[in-house]
């Protein structure tokens, strides 16, 4: 019984809790024939709905998580012989005999189920803080509130949902869509990314996050198991040596200097026909333009140095998209408020014929103008 109960409070803990009934009544004259239990998201917090079935009437009680629990522990044997928990991932089933034996039986369940939180009134948004990924990857409270320090986070994680769905929504896909995050690290954006497509789009994918720190690598693969997400998974690699095969769309947000530059490259090489990053620091231009010891009447001055090696460094990569077929547009990622990282360079592959020379006769112009002897893009293109 203990080790039911615990199962019951260790999917409570992570989220995983899909569903819950309680049925054959130890009284069976009782008038309450069994309880269905589903989590229901009222007022951005997480809760846990009970049906109580009556012979002649259905009464529906919310409770938090430990009422939750202290109900069941009232309930079980006490009212109900049987009880079966539904996860994401196993189905738990308690049996106890007339004589008071209690037995568990487990099983895995072959598909993975998602939650729904049926109460949600906002179901059409585009994430859902009350999924469980997001309380274990530490930006929302059990009950599935954002915490106030992770309310900067969300906003730019929601900033993003938005605009990879208007990316994603024109465009045509041939069965499962296969996406690379690289440099991912804690996975929010990752996550973010999967819960759009797979959710709120329906598509089917193939999300693989690249990230070279394996501590990383091993909890977000956890958390992606208990959370019982398919066509997501973590890949310890280095951006410059994941070569994937099929890539139909390439994300870097965030991928330290030059490490951008290895994931476009990495895009453009596999046919990606969406490309999205919001480059890091700028660290090799602004190295090569102080080498040159070449100034202007704007790089003169420290900071627009530094603006100006950003602004150059992101010039030259969105030509060098352009370069190999693809339309590009630069656009802020949210507000400088929430991070000074604001820019999105976006590229998206179309059927036009580039005017190579003209595009290569620019990026020479620019580099000649600010001393720049080498564009690592260009360089390893
Ligand atoms: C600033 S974090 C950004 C995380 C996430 N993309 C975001 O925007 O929230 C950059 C991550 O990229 C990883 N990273 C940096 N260089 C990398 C490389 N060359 N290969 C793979 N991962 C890299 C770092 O370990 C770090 O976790």
């Amino acid at each position: 019984m203990e080790r039911f109960l615990n199962r019951v409070a260790s999917a409570v803990e992570q989220g995983s809790l899909v569903k819950m009934t309680l049925s054959k009544p130890a009284d069976k004259h009782d008038e309450l024939r069994n309880i269905y239990i589903k989590p229901v998201l009222i007022k951005e917090k997480r809760l846990f709905a009970f049906t109580y079935h009556y012979e002649r009437r259905d009464e529906v009680k919310n409770y938090d998580a430990e009422q939750m629990l202290d109900t069941l522990k009232e309930l079980i044997p006490n009212r109900f012989m049987n009880a079966v928990l539904f996860t994401v991932s196993e189905d738990v089933t308690l049996l106890v005999s007339s004589k008071g034996k209690a037995t568990v039986q487990t099983k895995k369940v072959q598909e993975c189920r998602v939650q729904n939180l049926e109460h949600d009134k906002q179901k059409n948004r585009l994430i859902n803080p009350a999924n469980p990924w997001w309380y274990q990857l530490g930006l929302t409270t059990r009950e599935g509130k954002i915490t106030a320090d992770m309310q900067h986070k969300f906003k730019q994680i929601y900033k993003y949902a938005e605009i990879v769905e208007s990316l994603v929504k024109p465009m045509k896909f041939d069965g499962t869509v296969h996406i690379a995050d690289m440099g991912a690290g804690k996975g929010y954006l990752t996550f973010a990314l999967h819960e759009l497509l797979t959710q709120r789009m329906n598509l089917d994918v193939d999300i693989k996050g690249v990230e070279i720190r394996p501590d990383l690598v091993l909890k977000i693969n956890e958390i992606i198991k208990t959370s019982g997400l398919k066509g997501l998974e973590f890949v310890e690699s280095s951006i410059e040596a994941y070569h994937p095969e099929k890539l139909d769309v390439l994300i870097a947000l965030h991928a330290c200097n030059t490490a951008t530059d290895d994931a476009i490259a990495s895009g453009i090489r596999a046919g990606a026909e969406l490309i999205v990053c919001a480059p890091c620091c700028h660290k090799q231009i602004r190295q090569e333009m102080e080498r040159s010891g070449m100034t202007d009447a704007i790089t003169r001055y420290g900071i627009f140095m530094e603006r100006q090696a950003v602004m150059i460094t992101d010039t030259i990569r969105a030509l060098m998209m352009e370069y190999y077929g693809y339309k590009t547009q630069v656009m802020e990622f949210i507000e400088m408020e929430h991070t000074p990282k604001n820019v999105l360079l976006v590229g998206q592959k179309t059927d036009k014929e580039p005017n190579r020379l003209i595009i290569s006769k620019t990026i020479s112009d620019l580099k000649r103008r600010y001393g720049i002897q080498n564009h690592y893009l260009e360089t390893i293109l």
